[in-house]
């Protein structure tokens, strides 16, 4: 096996194949360094916990991370709580994916996973033996010949073009916002994740630790991360909370955050497929990017032992078709949670009085906060049956 690509989707595709006894290369393009420091999202499903914690892939998430059961809905300047445990009987984790990252990758590398860094894949050629061509960082050329390949390569996947013919065929959404993220020194704002609808534009008030709080404003996606002042961030994203009060303090990460919704126009083809990123890219409104990659890995997984292990193509061939439910609805989720929390730059005032009457459909009735919770939470997903080989 070759999986293109050390980002969550690709380490724990290796891990839960090297369980089964099933071989495979690692190529990323970028150094460990690099990706364990990027910083991402921080909310894991229950189930996404389950499994990391009971495939041996991280137990970090434990002890480090938090677990959630709830978050707060804020417009017209009032909180709203949604109780996702009293709704579903389920929380969620607060744990950086950097650190899932991080404890993937010590966990591969510990049990002898061959992980290429600094490897840029330029051609993959499906076949019997499928082929994939590949750069090293002092521009040495890479032949790999091997049973099955996955692109778990992210958004701009080099994969992709081996499965659908080409770089960016598919269904796409674009918006006219981006986020402009911030991590800082100060104690959590409030004990769980704050959403705000505001007149002024989005604001999202998220943790990391005890310490360090995580924090996003709606803006322009061409926004210049370092231009507003420390003093003006904080009065833009007070004003978008208020009267909620903000703990603050030295702000030391600055970033902007593109939204787009992607699903690529297929996911499979012969000896080739896609999970993660590369199959998918969803806005981060409710955070489901990462565990969506996790779900898709299960199905992969399980697919990939019977095709390589048993030789039966059944579940392989069924890839596509079992996961795009789940796509969909994740799609559709973080489109929904976007559109009705932030304001487009032409809104009219009917916009925004129409967004709170959806708000208030939402968090009145309890049919709508347990359509909300189920989906933030996580649909069920067949963990137990994937679970199985270990
Ligand atoms: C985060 O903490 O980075 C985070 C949390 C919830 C989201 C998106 C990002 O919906």
């Amino acid at each position: 096996m070759v999986i293109v690509g050390a980002g969550p989707a690709g380490l724990l595709l290796s891990h839960l194949l090297a369980l089964a006894e099933i071989e495979s290369t690692v190529l990323e393009c970028r150094s460990r360094d690099q990706i364990e420091t990027t910083v991402r999202a921080g909310i894991l499903e229950a189930d996404t916990v389950r499994l990391l914690t009971e495939t041996g892939a991280s137990t970090r998430v434990l002890r480090d991370g938090a677990r959630h059961d709830g978050i707060e809905l804020r417009f017209n300047g009032e909180g709203h709580r949604v109780d996702f445990m009293g709704l579903t009987g389920h929380g969620v984790w607060l744990y950086p994916q950097h650190e899932v990252l991080k404890d993937l990758l010590s966990t591969r590398l510990e049990q002898g996973q061959d992980i290429r860094f600094g490897v840029t894949v330029t051609a993959v050629h499906d076949g019997d033996r499928p082929q994939v061509r590949a750069t090293d960082t002092d521009g040495s050329e890479l032949r790999l010949e091997c049973d099955f390949v996955v692109g778990a390569d992210g958004s701009h996947s080099a994969v992709r073009k081996a499965v659908t013919g080409s770089a960016t065929s598919g269904h796409f959404r674009e918006y006219p916002f981006a986020w402009f993220g911030i991590l800082c020194e100060a104690p959590p704002s409030a004990a769980e994740l704050i959403y705000s609808n505001s007149e002024h534009g989005f604001a999202l008030i998220s943790q990391r630790s005890p310490t360090v709080q995580r924090m996003y404003l709606q803006c322009d996606p061409e926004l210049d991360p370092e231009a507003m002042s420390d003093d003006l961030v904080w009065e833009e994203l007070q004003r978008r909370v208020a009267p909620h009060p903000l703990s603050t303090g030295p702000i030391f990460q600055r970033d902007v955050l593109r939204f787009r919704s992607f699903v690529a126009s297929s996911l499979h083809r012969g000896h080739v497929a896609l999970v993660g990123d590369a199959a998918h890219t969803v806005p981060p409104t409710g955070a489901k990017g990462m565990n969506l990659a996790v779900a898709d890995v299960l199905v992969l997984a399980r697919a990939l032992r019977a095709l390589l292990l048993d030789g039966n193509a059944t579940a392989i061939n069924r890839y596509e078709q079992d996961v795009l439910p789940r796509i969909w609805k994740a799609q559709h989720f973080s489109w929904w949670m976007t559109q009705m929390l932030h304001r487009t730059p032409d809104a009219s005032e009917f916009d925004r009085l129409r967004q709170h009457g959806e708000l208030s459909s939402v968090v009145e009735s309890e049919a709508g906060r347990r359509y909300l919770a189920e989906a933030y939470t996580g649909w069920p997903r067949p963990t137990d049956e994937a679970l199985a080989v270990v």
